[in-house]
């Protein structure tokens, strides 16, 4: 699996330090906000592991649970997503905190938040590791904000090629013959 990354982009230490700025982050907004119970959404299957090291550094008292979804393949509409997956918890009046492990052209996350604001939501934020600004298609509102990385693939805590390289410990790019 190492053999397969040309260089580690964000190392294990990056990622504990930029994990405990985030957390942190979250803590103030939200006590300065008087907010005393979250809903943390965490998008399938990439934010996993980010999502467990990030809830053990929230202080403020939270529940969570999962989303699935899927971009459309290329040639139709942009922005269309398969929802694969839906949330089982009620989130009229709560506030939703998404988890996600990167946003690349925004067009999950656009949609995800349009649809957790129409249901009632007292209030929808995003807090992402990793983001790939140079790619973006929709805007998207990001209120916690990770790492910005270039336009490169990467693979590591959580994010996948092919499914596979998820339980690497760093963020690294993946080799150009990995893909050939
Ligand atoms: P968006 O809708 O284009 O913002 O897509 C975000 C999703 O694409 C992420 O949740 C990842 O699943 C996937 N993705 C985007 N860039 C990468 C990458 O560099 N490595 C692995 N997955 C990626
Ligand atoms: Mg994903």
């Amino acid at each position: 699996m190492e053999k397969d990354i040309e260089y580690i982009l964000v190392s294990e230490s990056d990622i504990a330090t930029n994990v405990a700025r985030l957390a942190d982050e979250i803590n103030d907004v939200y006590t300065s906000l008087g907010v005393d119970e979250l809903i943390v959404i965490g998008l399938l299957n990439g934010s996993i592991v980010f999502l467990s090291d990030l809830i053990r550094k929230i202080h403020i008292p939270l529940s969570y649970d999962f989303m699935r979804v899927s971009s459309y393949g290329s040639g139709t509409v942009a922005g269309e997503l398969n929802f694969k997956k839906d949330i089982e918890v009620d989130i009229i009046g709560k506030h939703v905190l998404i988890v996600e492990d990167i946003i690349d052209t925004g067009k999950t996350l656009s949609k995800v938040t349009e649809l957790l604001a129409n249901r009632g939501a007292a209030s929808v934020k995003i807090c992402t590791f990793l983001d790939k600004p140079e790619r973006r298609v929709i805007p998207v509102d990001v209120d916690f904000q990770g790492v910005v990385i270039p336009d490169k693939f990467v693979v590591g805590y959580g994010l996948d090629y092919a499914e596979k390289y998820r339980q690497l410990p760093y963020i690294g790019v993946l080799k150009n013959s990995v893909w050939e």
